[in-house]
């Protein structure tokens, strides 16, 4: 079986959008630093484009975590495969995610991350499947609301390929 990526958000659109969350996060944080946490791998290219726009001053730092112990209706732990460098304690942390699906990633992260005692922890997405949720989480920033579609492109894999796509694809199989 062999696939077709059809666009479902341009680069331009992507970049404009991208471009208006920095701008909100700058304005929101008013020349307070912040650190920027992206997470591996799927938020790597979201993490470098929204960062960059942004103009209050960014510590930059990645995570990587994976979560196990997930059956078909819960899922227990979240374990970090490459941890942060920088200590948070205190800071203004923003999480930023290429996606948000079951939210059971995000909902382990954030915990874990919230007993390093930030001064505030944010999470920010640029896409968002609601119809896909299993766990609360709250979004801070969000990117762009979709449906229960698989999408590529933009850090986003389907068997690890197309991540690097500048764009934001549906896998439609032929
Ligand atoms: C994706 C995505 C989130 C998670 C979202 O990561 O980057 O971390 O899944 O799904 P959830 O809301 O159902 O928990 P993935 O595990 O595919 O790893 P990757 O970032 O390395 O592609």
């Amino acid at each position: 079986m062999s696939e077709h990526i059809r666009v479902m958000f341009s680069e331009e659109e992507v970049n404009e959008r991208i471009a208006g969350m920095a701008a909100q996060i700058s304005e929101d944080f008013n020349g307070q630093e912040i650190v920027a946490i992206g997470i591996l791998r799927g938020g790597v290219y979201f993490c470098s484009e929204l960062t960059k726009r942004i103009t209050v001053p960014v510590i930059l730092d990645f995570i990587e975590a994976s979560s196990y112990g997930c059956g078909t209706q819960s899922c227990g732990e979240v374990r970090i495969t490459k941890d942060l460098i920088e200590d948070i304690a205190g800071k203004n942390v923003i999480v930023i995610e290429d996606i948000i699906d079951t939210g059971r990633t995000l909902s382990l992260l954030l915990k874990k991350l919230a007993e390093r005692n930030p001064l505030s922890l944010k999470l920010c997405t640029l896409l968002n499947k609601p119809s896909r949720r299993v766990v609360e989480v709250p979004v801070d920033y969000n990117g762009f609301q979709i449906p229960d579609q698989f999408v590529v492109g933009y850090g986003m894999d389907y068997a690890q390929r197309y991540r690097n796509l500048p764009y934001i694809g549906v896998v439609e199989f032929e």
